[in-house]
């Protein structure tokens, strides 16, 4: 096979790059369009000759596809996702993989059980901050790493919520802030800096109408000893959102993150301090001395990034073996993650990780159904 069948499902929103993407990769044939607006997917279906479907199961009985993106909302990852797994197709999901890292379980398990390939809609991993703290950290520029604090504050108003009224609530969006602006944050918080093994969070929402969360304030231990903090919230103008990595060496700083919903410039520092941590405490004499840290800012590594480098390690996964770059192993991390944040906060106690998985999904339920809610202040 040189040349992939391809469809996409759900053409609105972000679904629109996954067709020009698909359009325009070299190995790639885009056969089929699925989306609920009949009028939309006819429309731009008939335009580009190819076949239009208001019901992915009938693009999966026409057999004219060997893979699709996924571009619908968040609860139809897994409930799509695994229908096409099953119809043995690879599948390209949007952020986030599902809503329950059960179901995210549930999808790893059916793409090995065929060796079909799982990619992930999680391309900050490709943008050149992201890549740069990636390369520092894994090349040992600040040693182990002993804490994290990170903050994402951006705005979005009532109107945002009522544009898309699956955004609204627990069942179809699975969460807010978390599920919805920031799991590409806690994706990268995995990324770089591993596993969270214990979770202590707060959620809550302050001034949306809507069912889920707003504001979330959560610490973590990660498995390597690091400790985390993290807060989240949509209630204020974006403005000095934060980013620290502390390790026994040095220590990465972004005073005031720009790239919150795109790569823009952003403008990392690197410290160093004249010898390594635990050095440092056994041997310095002046019992208030504060060791000096050298700063410097870094280079940012520029490589090309976002959703095509994605689309493309999918595709190159499919014709030639390996991986895609944002596997479904991978991003079941900032899953698990967020739903750790929502059981410790909702239950009131510290979480370990792995989750619980029926603990959450009945929790999840209640949430869903309405019969338990968020703290409002
Ligand atoms: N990676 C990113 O940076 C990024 C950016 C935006 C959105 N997203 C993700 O993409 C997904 C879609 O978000 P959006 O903003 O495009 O949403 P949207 O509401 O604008 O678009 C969703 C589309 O799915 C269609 N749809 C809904 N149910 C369907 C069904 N059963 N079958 C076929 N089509 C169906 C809708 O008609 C619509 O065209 C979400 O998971 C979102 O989190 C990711």
């Amino acid at each position: 096979m040189d040349s992939v069948r391809y469809g996409v499902i759900g053409i609105k929103g972000v679904g629109g790059l996954h067709v020009n993407l698909a359009r325009e990769h070299e190995n790639i044939e885009l056969t089929a369009l699925v989306d609920l607006d009949e009028a939309s997917v006819k429309a731009q279906s008939q335009e580009l000759g190819i076949r239009a479907f208001t019901d992915y199961r009938e693009m999966l009985n026409a057999g004219i596809v060997d893979a699709v993106s996924i571009a619908t909302p968040h609860h139809l990852h897994a409930i799509i996702g695994l229908e096409c797994l099953k119809a043995g197709l690879h599948i390209f999901t949007e952020k986030p993989l599902a809503n329950r890292v059960s179901d995210a379980d549930a999808m790893i398990e059916a793409a090995k059980a065929r060796d079909l390939k799982l990619c992930v809609g999680h391309q900050y991993r490709t943008y050149r901050t992201p890549q740069t703290m990636k390369h520092l950290i894994d090349s040992g520029a600040i040693g182990n790493i002993m804490r994290v604090l990170w903050t994402w504050i951006a705005f979005r108003p009532e109107s945002y919520y009522a544009r898309a009224i699956w955004r609204q609530t627990w069942r179809h969006a699975g969460g807010g802030v978390l599920m919805n602006q920031t799991s590409h944050d806690l994706d990268l918080i995995c990324w770089l800096i591993g596993e969270p093994v214990q979770v202590s969070a707060m959620i809550g929402n302050q001034f949306h109408q809507i069912e889920v969360e707003d504001v979330v304030c959560a610490n973590m231990l990660f498995k390597n000893g690091a400790f985390g903090s993290i807060q989240l919230t949509i209630n204020q103008p974006r403005g000095y959102s934060i980013r620290q990595i502390a390790g026994d060496k040095g220590a990465l700083a972004i005073p005031d993150v720009q790239s919150l919903a795109s790569d823009e410039a952003d403008h990392i520092l690197l410290g160093t301090y004249r010898d390594s941590l635990p050095d440092l405490v056994e041997r310095t004499n002046g019992i208030a001395e504060q060791p000096e840290t050298s700063w410097q800012p870094v280079e940012l590594r520029d490589e090309p990034g976002g959703h095509k480098v994605l689309m493309d390690s999918f595709i190159d996964a499919i014709l030639n073996g390996g991986e895609p770059l944002v596997n479904g192993v991978s991003a079941r991390s900032a899953v698990e993650l967020i739903n750790a944040i929502v059981l410790s906060a909702m239950r009131k106690k510290s979480v370990d990780v792995p989750v619980d998985r029926g603990e959450y999904d009945e929790l999840f339920e209640a949430l869903s159904s309405g019969s338990l809610q968020i703290p409002r202040f």
